[in-house]
């Protein structure tokens, strides 16, 4: 029988890889950067399953140009990347890599958490430069995190297991969800509330909403107005939920006081402004970055592609709806 020809669009974690490898003809990107437009539609032609990621824009244009393909993979659990309307409508099963990268993206959230509200990141520069003369009792005053209210806006996976971590910390917690999150009221006594209220009460506000239209700029400058002055905001789940610009103008003015920030409205670039201010921490979007999770991704990434061109129904496929048309 002949081996599926199938496509990964950047080198990925071996684990993935030695599995797709067992059954199908595998070629990936040689390159370390992503594929450019030209490049990904050429890449895709004639094959029958494809391995993305989020930097990878899979619309009807790459669809046109692979007729044969029996899947798409993304390499993320968010796949705001992928025209799930057009993959669906052309019955192509498309899957994301949920469970895996939640504990690793959690634990990013309350690193940036922690970084911005002690000044981590400003410290560690100052004593880098050789510029500390010594301890001094006005020195990096931050904000304090024990006892102080976390604000999940979104408490799926991600938003769960952020909130969870919260309680040695001691943290009342708020949180915004389409619906209650049980998990959250039983271990934590944590409250569903509205976005206006989270906004208002919280001390720390952790993005972990999908970016859809709905939550886009869901945070610019309106609801930087309604936040604490003392307040944080941490986003590690997509860059465009904020009005980054409008982030930049909130921190400058002191509308919050300061933010932790994974993911950028127009990634690899930052808003203008923001490198050069001391209250705000940057990551460059390696939330998942753990050596389990992004094995651990690369493995589901594969099982699910190869379920997908078995014709079977793949375990993490986000539009189910191929199946039963
Ligand atoms: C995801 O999976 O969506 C993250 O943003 C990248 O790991």
């Amino acid at each position: 029988m002949k081996r599926p020809r199938v496509y990964i669009t950047r080198m990925i974690p071996k684990e993935g890889i030695d599995l797709l490898e067992e059954s199908c003809l595998v070629d990936i990107n040689p390159e370390d950067r992503p594929l450019s437009r030209e490049e990904l539609i050429d890449a895709v032609r004639d094959r029958d399953g494809l391995v993305c990621l989020l930097t990878d824009r899979i619309d009807s244009q790459v669809m046109d140009a692979a007729p044969g393909i029996r899947g798409f993979a993304n390499f993320a659990v968010g796949f705001d990347n992928i025209d799930l309307k057009e993959a669906t409508k052309r019955g192509i099963p498309v899957s994301n890599t949920p469970d895996v990268l939640t504990s690793a993206t959690a634990e990013m959230a309350w690193a940036l958490l922690f970084a911005a509200a002690r000044r981590v990141i400003e410290s560690d520069r100052i004593m880098r430069s050789g510029a500390w003369k010594g301890w001094g009792p006005l020195q990096f005053i931050g904000g304090d995190v024990t006892g102080k209210t976390l604000g999940i806006v979104g408490a799926g996976r991600i938003g769960t297991a952020m909130a969870v971590k919260s309680k040695g910390f001691h943290m009342p917690v708020l949180y915004t969800n389409e619906s209650p999150n049980p998990t959250l009221e039983e271990i934590l006594g944590a409250r569903k509330v509205t976005f206006e209220e989270l906004l208002k009460e919280s001390d720390f506000v952790s993005i972990h909403v999908p970016l859809l239209p709905s939550t886009h700029h869901l945070f610019d400058r309106s609801a930087f107005m309604r936040m604490k002055r003392t307040a944080y905001l941490i986003n590690t789940s997509r860059g465009p939920v904020v009005h980054e610009a409008e982030l930049v103008a909130a921190l400058k003015e002191g509308l919050i006081a300061g933010a932790g920030l994974d993911v950028y409205e127009f990634e690899p670039k930052m808003a203008e402004g923001l490198a050069s201010l001391d209250n705000v921490v940057c990551t460059a979007h390696t939330a998942s970055a753990t050596k389990s999770s992004r094995s651990g991704m690369s493995v589901k990434a594969a099982r699910n592609l190869l379920a997908m061109l078995r014709g079977e129904r793949a375990p993490d496929c986000i539009n189910p709806e191929v199946y039963t048309k």
